[in-house]
């Protein structure tokens, strides 16, 4: 295969210059310390890196020597003579007979590997051990870093092939051995990204395999394993995310052995990756967490890892401007004097930032033309989009464009000109979605071409945002007879990469028919991820609740839809739409000429309260509060000295009368100032004795009373919401 560029990474995993050696750690292993957190690894033998613990901090002689002596493990009957080891890249030629980390070929003749560490380094958490198998003609590079401040493992594998044409079916970012066996995987589709599915592996595999060429909704690379019955805030529990956009395996493994092992890496079809004498594979990075405080432990440490190293601290102390978003408003049909009106009204309710969605481009009259001409089209817009954009700018907002600039239409100038550009196998009909091709991008031409279309319009108008969408799965991703999901995917971020470049103010934010394409790898290189399709309250809450256990707050598009939802045909409360989307990256989507004064000056209200709290909110920790009521869906976001809490009832209550919402996350030994937001104005849902929640009045109580008797909840239709701002109180 041509040499394919690696993923491109972050420059913190650049590797220091100055890096320590020692000699003896090839024989050993070596420890990772960081985020309060030590990893060992043995490496016995001389063979692959082994994890032998992964726990709170080791201080004194809890050292390699020590694991190195109590390693042992017994062999069973009927099993090789030494047993198998389990390594962090478990392979079939030392005896490992559960999925191996590494699975290749040459033309038909199997590659059995017997890895040695040939060298191995260690340094401020970080670790690089080289493994080598003469005889098999490769190399391995294994990368191992621990961030010093969050503990978040980052592990990735590079292949060296030394000999005649290597053909790679499987490589893994590396195998964790797990001490637990009940898992949490996530199902999905559109509308309903991200919904948590709980299974034990007490036999054979669990496996999510994604081959739609990005994230999907089906199958988002995340997998969580912990003790039985983890929850919030207990249990320990380990995250494993597979950064990487396109498609992939990730399964948990019950071995005969009874040891389980979960395994990440990059799905590659038959044949997509053949590595020439010299050529490299690198595989996607894998992040790993511990928390021995359930998923919301995991957060602590996943959150600050975002926003320091995945986002590099870009959006830190920027302030996340409110969106309108004119899809549910105009779909395809822009007429500039309805869309001036509409961002009239934007600015009145305190929008910051008008995106003027699909439907503005050559063509574009429906979802069936015009995807690859990024021009504005001429019958909707005569004189261009710069009056739009001037008027945009003269109220005081931002202007930001949707485009999706990997995909195009057969009615468009571009694939008419060359219907040949598009990923696909000859002689074979491909399955359309939405009625549009992919483009090949792993051709220059091609991207060259579009990247081209997207710099004269940013660099001709004044564009603060793009809406980069794909809303198209790949099938038949096949580029001159090779599959190219691979190749596709880093184009992917090559062309990202180009425009960013080449427009550095320019924010991205990443939408795949919704949530269909978020993962770390994308959001380094863009600014938000459009969390779902849908904007009816009571399907996001259960959306963002569990998105937020990878993602912070503000990477989160959250937009007020309009009073009836156009995914679902529910009607909610603006109340219910606001305070939903209040902690996130807020919006707006719907038609506002068509809201009441009285609708739209509550919109204001709340927009004006998000920007009073987004500083905090999107610096804060997010604490998913356990209720138990599944109905009820319980949020904490919490900063030094105040904290944010909502409770939405998504469902009919179970109980007549609800349970106290317990405030975790909270300082307790601090009393706290709480203010109940908006209180409801039904009296009868109100409890007679919490006269607080009834009449609004604040009340001040101890952290430790808010975290063990808990809030009291008033009765909550389903579809209603309850918020409290709270502060503490100096001591
Ligand atoms: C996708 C996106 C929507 C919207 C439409 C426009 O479905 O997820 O938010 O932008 O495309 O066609």
């Amino acid at each position: 295969m041509t040499a394919a560029p690696g993923p491109s990474h972050a420059a913190h995993f650049v590797q220091p210059t100055a890096r320590r050696e020692r000699a003896d750690l090839t024989g050993l292993g070596f420890r990772l310390d960081g985020g309060g957190e030590s990893l060992v690894f043995l490496t016995p033998g001389g063979g692959a890196p082994e994890l032998a613990y992964w726990g709170p901090r080791l201080t004194g002689d809890d050292t390699v020597d020590t694991l190195a002596a109590i390693a042992d493990r017994a062999v069973a009957p009927s099993q090789l003579d030494a047993g198998q080891r389990l390594s962090w890249m478990p392979h079939a030629g030392e005896g490992f007979s559960g999925w191996p980390a590494l699975m290749a070929h040459r033309n038909g003749e199997l590659l059995i590997t017997q890895l040695r560490a040939s060298r191995v380094a260690a340094d401020n958490g970080e670790a690089w051990i080289d493994l080598t198998d003469a005889l098999a003609g490769v190399e391995l590079r294994l990368t191992l870093a621990l961030d010093a401040d969050t503990g978040v493992l980052s592990s990735r594998a590079r292949l060296v092939n030394l000999g005649a044409p290597l053909t790679l079916d499987w490589l893994a970012a590396g195998a964790l051995p797990s001490p637990h066996a009940e898992v949490m995987l996530f199902d999905g589709r559109w509308g309903r990204e991200f919904a948590p599915v709980r299974q034990s592996v007490l036999t054979g595999m669990l496996m999510k395999e994604n081959r739609t060429g990005r994230t999907s909704h089906h199958a988002p690379p995340f997998l969580i394993i912990g003790e039985a019955g983890f929850g919030e805030a207990h249990g320990e529990v380990f995250a494993v995310h597979l950064a990487w956009s396109g498609d992939h395996r990730l399964f948990a493994e019950r071995l005969r052995d009874g040891r389980v092992q979960v395994q990440g890496g990059e799905l590659l079809h038959p044949g997509e990756v053949i590595l020439a004498r010299g050529e490299a594979y690198e595989t996607p990075w894998l992040h790993i967490t511990r928390s021995a405080t359930g998923l919301t432990g995991l957060s602590d440490r996943l959150h600050p890892f975002v926003r320091d190293t995945i986002l590099g601290g870009r959006l830190k102390a920027r302030p996340r401007l409110v969106h309108y978003n004119t899809w549910e408003a105009v779909y395809f049909d822009h007429d500039p004097a309805r869309l001036r009106a509409l961002a009239e009204l934007a600015a009145s309710v305190g929008v910051e930032r008008f995106v003027l969605d699909d439907g503005w481009f050559a063509g574009r009259a429906n979802d069936r033309a015009g995807l690859g001409d990024w021009r504005p089209d001429r019958v909707k817009y005569p004189a261009g989009l710069a009056l739009l954009i001037a008027h945009v700018r003269g109220l005081g907002m931002e202007f930001g464009l949707w485009v999706e600039p990997e995909m195009a239409n057969a009615d468009s100038d571009l694939l008419r000109a060359h219907p040949d550009w598009i990923l696909g196998a000859s002689g074979r009909d491909q399955p359309l979605g939405r009625g549009q091709y992919v483009l090949d991008l792993t051709r220059s031409e091609v991207s060259d071409t579009i990247f081209a279309q997207l710099h004269s319009l940013l660099a001709a108008h004044d564009i603060g945002y793009l809406k980069w969408d794909m809303n198209r799965e790949l099938t038949h991703a096949v580029s001159a007879g090779r599959a190219a999901t691979h190749r596709q995917t880093l184009s992917v971020y090559a062309l990202i990469d180009r425009v960013r470049a080449a427009h550095p103010r320019v924010e991205i934010e990443s939408c795949a028919s919704g949530g269909g394409r978020a993962d770390y790898e994308i959001l380094r290189r863009t600014d938000r991820i459009w969390t779902s399709d849908t904007n009816d309250p009571i399907e996001r809450q259960a959306i963002q609740r569990a998105f937020s256990i990878f993602f912070p707050p503000e990477v989160m598009g959250a937009h007020v839809g309009p009073r009836a939802s156009h995914t679902t045909a529910r009607a909610a409360s603006l109340r219910m739409r606001a305070l939903t989307a209040l902690p996130g990256h807020m919006g707006v989507e719907a038609d506002l000429a068509a809201m009441s004064a009285d609708e739209r000056a509550a919109l204001a209200e709340a927009i004006a309260l998000h920007k009073t709290l987004r500083a905090w909110l999107h610096a804060g920790r997010t604490v998913r509060l356990e209720h138990p009521d599944p109905g009820m869906v319980g949020l904490a976001v919490v900063a030094e000295d105040r904290a944010f809490v909502s409770a939405a009832q998504i469902a009919t209550p179970a109980t007549a009368t609800p349970a106290p919402l317990r405030l975790a996350g909270l300082s307790r030994d601090r009393d706290w100032t709480v203010r109940p937001l908006h209180p409801p104005r039904r009296p009868r849902a109100t409890l007679a004795q919490t006269g607080f929640l009834a009449l609004g009045e604040p009340v001040t109580v101890s952290g430790r009373v808010l975290a063990h008797a808990g809030l009291p909840m008033p009765i909550l239709h389903a579809g209603e919401i309850i918020a409290f701002l709270l502060t503490r109180e100096a001591k």
